[in-house]
């Protein structure tokens, strides 16, 4: 959690540090939203600093009020809390005599660090962890005047998580980067350099950019870059090109990013297929980089993410199990790493994750890693650890998701895991190739079909404004419409703040139906009459009995099924996919109406209250 960008560069002292960190941190808020604050560096040997509680609009408007000069480097931050509620005062950066300094993680070991400068009579000004860093760089910077060396001195002594940058007043033209478990990229320019949690804090000013290892240092001046390890040996950081741009990380015209995403699922799930296929429509995922032989023997997959990326694993245990015959569990990974998982060799761990740096999952993956099994990210965000520290990853291309809560990367997730399944099913000879290229050809046809549910969205919208005051909603599904349903309630439970639940439709009479009374709504995702089983007719029969208790009953089913129209009282339909495939479908009535019914309760839907995008601690 916590954002943080910084910037050198431009010819002299100039406006443009300040405007370029608040930029970025317009761009990273999504990170964290309970205080935002900037340091600058000002000629003559100053640093000029402000910081405020809440969401950054509250520190532009207090540099409105109490302007900053002109500077030739800046940092700035937007927080998360973690030690230390949300104040001024624990807002960062937090200085140290020259030195200012951000901070992204946790710093365990403070309490110790405290102790130690407290003895040494150091006054403290904030409750954070993040202040310890900046007396202890203080303390290193006078004995060795040198920022870069004081702050690789203090980062090995650090324990948890950080990404720290930081700043000196007799540095004017430097800023100092380092990093363990928490994300920094460098954003490279023309005459200027840019430190960023992701590429989005720079990608109004440039796309070249370079991945930083862990248990690295960067320094960046106007003009130069230089990366060590921490003990100050020289590194090679990777260079990568972001392929997203500016407009992706703009509204582009919606009341919000949530449903801006909503919109772009089309472009992320057909993104996310692109290039994948040769010219003979074989699947080719080179960017594995697992030997076959070792896919091969594979005898178990293993998913382990957290919430709606947990989701999107759900769905890919029925198309993987289904396609490979190779059993898949789904874990989620804060229980995984703790629970003693069977796993060896032969153990396929994949990640997903849209962040790339949700700590339970990156702890899942190490976890899995010395266990001996295999592991593969599928990630969104290039540049994050996740992928870093697996053996292999598979990228999505939903782009930039801004909005705090799930939906582009989920839609884009799913569509990896297909990828991954059926080239499972490719290498291993379980499917015929002619099956194979036949369901991609299904694939490649979903973002037409995504574009024609939304094209179709007005009658949800609608129902979502009536339905503003609800309490209390429940999903029903069953097969891959029961993550479907599972999805559908956290949407509504973290952008509307209702209570929602989802169930398998098959456990209704195991408990649940005992929640029925007259009124309650109910969201059921029928599976296709056309499908191979006889789930369909099971389902209708589940509408049945609730609607006879009184259920409002609001209906997701395929073009053409007429069996549940008797029994809706809304009946929103889907064109015709294969069931396998039909998550992507299905899920979207379910974000468009948690999206409007949260914009008609007035509620802020890209920054609920108490979340943050990316869950960087544990
Ligand atoms: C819900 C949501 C979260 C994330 C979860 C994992 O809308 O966004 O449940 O899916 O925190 O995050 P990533 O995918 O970044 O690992």
């Amino acid at each position: 959690m916590c954002g943080i960008v910084g910037y050198v560069g431009g010819a002299g002292a100039s406006e443009r540090p300040l405007e370029v960190v608040l930029e970025g941190l317009r761009r990273l808020e999504y990170r964290g939203y309970d205080s935002a604050g900037v340091a600058l560096v000002v000629p003559g040997g100053r640093l000029a600093t402000a910081k405020k509680a809440g969401k950054l609009a509250n520190l532009v408007a207090e540099l409105d009020t109490h302007p900053l000069p002109p500077a030739t480097a800046a940092i700035g931050h937007t927080r998360w809390a973690t030690h230390g509620g949300p104040t001024d005062a624990n807002a960062h950066p937090h200085v140290s005599g020259d030195v200012a300094v951000i901070h992204n993680g946790i710093v365990e070991n403070f309490a110790t660090l405290k102790a130690e400068l407290v003895a040494d009579g150091v006054e403290f000004a904030s409750e954070t962890d993040t202040e310890v860093v900046a007396h202890l760089v203080a303390r290193e910077h006078a004995r060795s005047q040198d920022l870069t060396a004081a702050l690789t001195t203090v980062s090995r002594r650090l324990e948890g998580t950080f990404t720290l940058l930081a700043v000196h007043a007799d540095a004017p033209d430097t800023v100092v980067g380092a990093r363990h478990d928490s994300p920094l990229v460098v954003g490279l320019g023309d005459g200027e350099n840019f430190l960023g949690s992701d590429v989005a804090a720079f990608i109004g000013s440039t796309r070249d950019a370079l991945e930083l290892g862990q248990d690295q240092v960067v320094t960046i001046t106007p003009t130069s870059v230089t990366v060590t390890d921490l003990d100050g040996n020289p590194v090679e950081a990777t260079p990568f090109r972001v392929d997203w741009d500016t407009e992706a990380a703009e509204k582009g015209g919606f009341g919000s990013f949530m449903d801006k995403e909503i919109h772009d699922q089309p472009h992320a799930v057909a993104d996310t297929l692109l290039g994948r296929t040769d010219a003979a429509g074989h699947l080719v995922l080179d960017e594995l980089r697992i030997d076959e032989a070792v896919l091969r023997a594979v005898d178990k997959i293993v998913v382990v993410a957290c919430g709606t990326a947990a989701y999107a694993g759900h769905v890919a245990k029925y198309a993987i199990e289904h396609w490979c015959r190779i059993p898949v569990e789904v874990e989620l990974a804060h229980e995984f790493r703790y629970r003693d998982p069977v796993v060896d060799e032969r153990t396929l761990v994949v990640a997903i994750s849209q962040s790339g740096e949700t700590m339970d999952t990156l702890m899942a993956v190490r976890h899995a890693r010395e266990q001996g099994a295999t592991t593969l990210a599928i990630v969104n965000t290039h540049g994050s650890t996740i992928p870093r520290e697996s053996d292999a990853v598979l990228y999505t291309h939903a782009g930039p998701e801004i909005a705090v809560a799930s939906t582009k990367a989920f839609l884009s997730q799913i569509t990896a895991a297909y990828l991954l399944g059926l080239f499972l099913a490719q290498l291993r000879g379980n499917k015929f190739p002619d099956e194979i290229a036949s369901t991609l050809e299904e694939l490649r046809a979903m973002p037409d079909k995504i574009q024609e549910v939304l094209d179709r969205s007005g009658r949800v919208r609608e129902i979502a404004r009536w339905m503003a005051d609800t309490q209390s909603v429940l999903f029903l599904g069953r097969h891959v419409g029961y993550p479907i349903a599972l999805e559908g309630a956290l949407k509504l439970k973290e952008l509307a703040y209702i209570h929602a639940e989802g169930f398998a439709a098959g456990e209704l009479k195991h408990g649940p139906i005992a929640l029925i009374e007259p009124g309650q709504p109910v969201f059921v995702v029928v599976p296709s009459p056309r499908g191979r089983h006889s789930l369909h007719s099971k389902v209708v029969s589940n509408i049945q009995e609730i609607r006879a208790r009184g259920a409002r009953t609001i209906v997701i089913a395929e073009d053409g099924d007429e069996a549940v129209r008797p029994y809706a009282d809304e009946v929103f339909s889907v064109p015709q996919c294969p069931t396998l495939l039909a998550p992507l479908l299905t899920v979207v009535p379910l974000q468009v109406f948690a999206c409007e019914l949260a914009t008609a309760k007035g509620l802020d839907v890209d920054q609920p209250r108490n979340l943050a995008k990316s869950v960087t601690v544990e």
